[in-house]
């Protein structure tokens, strides 16, 4: 496949362009446009039902767009079976972890690696999940449902990985975790980035921590992208200060100042 390379010499990995999704009369998202460039850590922030979820069930194939066009490596992936689309690199981290409570630490691992026949890479790859979560390898005979919610997460993240992705989406990884909990997850995912290449698209409401780890990001408000850019240059502005970083400026306009922030005009 070829990938389609900007004029900067980017390569992105996956496009969006325009896409819509709505749940029978509800549109979720609409006319979202977004790009992955290769080995980055991009991010999507947005507030409780801004259409985070969405976005990643769009991409993944389990909801289809009523509108709009999805590229992976330059091949357009809009609406096709989600197992196609794992098959091509690209995994996806659920929001709430969804792990098999029943099968053991072991064999939701092996679920994440069913449409791999690669047995010696599989192995591989296993043991590369129980270097970044050695937890995991403790409790590796024990069910999954009795692991505790960072235990979990680290779990969901490992069974995508299994997949040997060259894309991976995260869906709120620090949702119900502790701060410290979530710190050591988010140092993982950067690790996995550097060490592995894998490409990654985190959505999270944590700004702080996907701002810190991430290199672009995109802001989305009411299913719309109301602001991106790099990471960096997000933390210094205001707007972004004070609704996701919960840094109150106290200058001297006060409310009417929030009221007029809150349109991202
Ligand atoms: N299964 C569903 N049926 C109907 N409406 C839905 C469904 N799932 C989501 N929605 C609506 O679509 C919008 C976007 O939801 P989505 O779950 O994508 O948001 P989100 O940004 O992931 O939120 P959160 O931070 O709470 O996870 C919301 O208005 C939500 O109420
Ligand atoms: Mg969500």
């Amino acid at each position: 496949m070829i990938e389609a390379a900007t004029a900067a010499g980017e390569h992105v990995v996956l496009r969006l362009l325009n896409v819509e999704s709505a749940y029978g009369p509800i549109k979720a998202i609409r006319g979202v446009s977004l790009k992955v460039r290769r080995s980055e850590i991009a991010t999507v922030l947005g507030s409780n039902g801004a259409g985070k979820t969405t976005i990643l069930k769009t991409i993944s194939g389990i909801i289809d767009p009523r509108k709009g066009s999805i590229e992976f490596k330059g091949e357009d992936i809009t609406a096709r079976d989600p197992a196609l689309i794992v098959q091509r690199g690209l995994s996806h981290v659920p929001e709430g972890r969804e792990v098999f409570p029943l099968l053991s630490v072991h064999d939701n691992l092996l679920m994440g690696a069913y449409t791999r026949s690669d047995r010696d890479g599989v192995a591989k790859d296993m043991a590369l999940v129980f270097r970044y979560f050695p937890i995991l390898k403790e409790r590796e005979l024990q069910h999954a449902g009795l692991l505790s919610g960072g235990q979990q997460q680290m779990l969901s993240i490992s069974r995508a990985l299994m997949a040997a992705p060259e894309l991976m989406l995260l869906d709120e990884p620090s949702l119900g975790l502790s701060p410290k909990l979530t710190k050591e997850i988010f140092e993982i995912v950067v690790r996995i980035n550097r060490e592995r290449g894998t490409t990654i698209l985190l959505v999270e409401q944590n700004a702080n921590m996907a701002l810190n780890a991430s290199d672009y990001g995109y802001v989305l408000e009411n299913g719309r992208i109301v602001m991106e850019d790099t990471c960096a240059k997000l933390r210094e502005k205001d707007d972004i200060k004070e609704f996701y970083l919960g840094m109150q400026d106290s200058g001297v306009r006060g409310e009417r100042r929030w009221k007029k922030k809150k349109t991202w005009r």
